[in-house]
């Protein structure tokens, strides 16, 4: 009605200024406080990484001994927790998920203090806290006993250990880890922004982390990792991607793990999720989801000049089915991997506040007449 730009999904609008995250979106290069990515996925670990997102520097060795055994103690969630998840273990993980983070508020000593401290300490404490729920979960609804969390363990190898049952191979822990790290942070994405968006009202931690948690569940954002093993034991072999596409495409539908509204180009984290992806096949001896991932990415080829490229999602799917993780936690494996990302943002956010509160150009009638009860149709 107004004169207004509609500038629908905010496409290409900037929200504000950030600290935490770069996406070279052109040339397909993506940094974390000023760390390109792949530098990060090789040197790092998770816990590394969550406190250069949240603190803003990387920390030195005491620092990095002091995060790293405060993440691992902080594992620990609490009997009524695992109670909980119990009682709700018919849920899809991420609904399981996203009621238990908002629950933990109901376990927070000190949750009238609404300092930057205190926030950041939730932040790493959520973080530390949320594979245990996941991996709780899938035991529980397993029919299987909860396994503590064990502090000897990195952040990545306690996840599998507490998954399974049994501490987790070196190279497949270092895989997740390295998962995890490339997961971590990302703009302004649809889940970032939602967490913001809750923080801008002056809401708290666990408020926005669970929005940032329902927000990420939708297969546009954090759920095509799932979307893309589907397809891969739709197609079933490599002689029936072609056909495959072909019909998926005439009718409209999407390849999952394939384009971004940032990148237009190769998305860096797909380009070293690939190599890992080979390698932990030949080391399983099960080429059979590369291969047929490799043969859709050959198919989607023609596409690259539309700037529709592999995402980050293409391979992880594949890279979790091999380390045996079931199919429907792969999007709560993303969430648990950002949630120090939404922290960091949050906490920019809170730290230079402002209500986010966009417009809507108001399109229907004005001044329609007001008809009583008894007279309508
Ligand atoms: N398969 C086929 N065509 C596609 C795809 C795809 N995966 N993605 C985009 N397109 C086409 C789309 O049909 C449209 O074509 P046209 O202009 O002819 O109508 C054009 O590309 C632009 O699409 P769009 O939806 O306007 O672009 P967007 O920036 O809003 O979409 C996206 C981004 C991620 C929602 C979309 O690429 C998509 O649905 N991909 C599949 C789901 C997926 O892999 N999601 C994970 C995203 S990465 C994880 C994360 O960071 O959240």
């Amino acid at each position: 009605m107004a004169d207004v730009t509609i500038h629908r999904g905010l496409k290409d609008i900037y929200l504000d200024r950030t600290k935490s995250s770069y996406i070279d979106g052109k040339n397909g290069k993506l940094y974390y406080r000023g760390f390109n990515i792949n530098e990060l996925a090789n040197n790092s670990t998770f816990e590394e990484v969550s406190y250069l997102l949240i603190h803003g520097e990387l920390p030195n060795k005491s620092e990095l001994a002091e995060i790293t055994s405060w993440m691992a103690c902080a594992r620990e969630i609490p009997s009524e927790i695992i109670t909980l998840i119990d009682s709700i273990k018919h849920l899809h993980p991420m609904d399981m998920l996203r009621t238990i983070i908002s629950a933990l508020a109901a376990f927070d000593n000190n949750l009238a203090d609404e300092s930057m401290d205190a926030n950041i300490e939730r932040g790493l404490s959520i973080t530390a806290k949320a594979p245990s729920i996941v991996a709780a979960h899938v035991r529980l609804r397993n029919g299987d006993k909860y396994i503590p969390p064990n502090p000897n363990l990195s952040h990545a190898a306690n996840f599998l250990y507490m998954l399974n049952g049994r501490e987790p191979d070196l190279l497949d822990a270092k895989l997740i880890d390295k998962d995890l790290i490339l997961h971590a942070e990302h703009g302004l994405n649809a889940s970032s922004f939602t967490a913001r968006v809750v923080a801008s009202t002056q809401s708290d931690m666990y408020s926005a982390l669970t929005a940032g948690i329902a927000a990420l569940k939708g297969p546009a954002h954090g759920g095509a990792a799932e979307g893309v093993m589907k397809q891969a034991q739709d197609i079933g072999d490599e002689s029936n991607t072609v056909e495959y596409v072909k019909n998926l495409l005439s009718s409209g539908g999407r390849i999952m793990g394939f384009g971004h509204r940032v990148y237009k180009t190769a998305d860096p984290r797909a380009l070293i999720l690939k190599v890992d992806a080979k390698s932990l096949s030949e080391r399983k001896g099960n080429p059979r989801w590369f291969s047929i991932l490799q043969s859709l990415a050959e198919c989607m080829k023609p596409y690259e000049k539309k700037g529709i490229c592999e995402n980050v999602d293409f391979w992880t799917g594949a890279i979790y089915n091999l380390l045996e993780i079931p199919d429907d936690i792969f999007v709560s494996i993303f969430a648990l991997a950002r949630i120090p990302g939404w922290t960091a943002q949050v906490t920019e956010q809170l730290n230079n506040n402002i209500l986010i509160r966009p417009l809507l150009d108001y399109v229907g009638e004005l001044d329609k007449p007001y008809i009583a009860i008894e007279e309508r149709k």
